[in-house]
């Protein structure tokens, strides 16, 4: 009796954790990389790299893009970027919090193809 309650408990507790892990900290695909949001965290993501590396990239367009649920949002974007006639794609992160108005460019580097 007392085993089997320790089995139930164990496989609870197993699916829980599989299944809170695909609630926080699972990347999911963005679906639309046109919407408005996703290309504003884009913009933000290459004027912030620009502003703290002093660099003048500018962005093209948003090639591929993940999101991940972590007491916010954080958007894994690529990023196709000009800088003049050099077109390079960028990996950035950006972590976003809507309700405090917080967003920050946690990581942004060069994708070599
Ligand atoms: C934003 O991210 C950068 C890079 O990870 C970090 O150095 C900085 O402290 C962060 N700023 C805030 C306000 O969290």
């Amino acid at each position: 009796m007392r085993y089997h309650c320790l089995v139930l408990l164990s496989l609870m507790l197993v699916s829980y954790a599989a299944c809170s892990d695909a609630v926080l900290g699972g990347w999911r695909p963005v679906k639309d990389l046109k919407e408005r949001h996703v290309v504003e965290i884009a913009e933000y993501a290459v004027s912030e790299y620009d502003k703290r590396s002093g660099a003048k990239l500018k962005l093209v367009s948003v090639v591929k893009g993940e999101t991940q649920v972590v007491a916010g949002t954080n958007y894994r974007l690529v990023l196709k970027t000009k800088d003049g006639s050099a077109i390079n794609n960028y990996e950035a992160v950006v972590w976003e919090k809507t309700w405090l108005n917080f967003r920050n460019l946690t990581s942004f580097k060069a994708l070599h193809s």
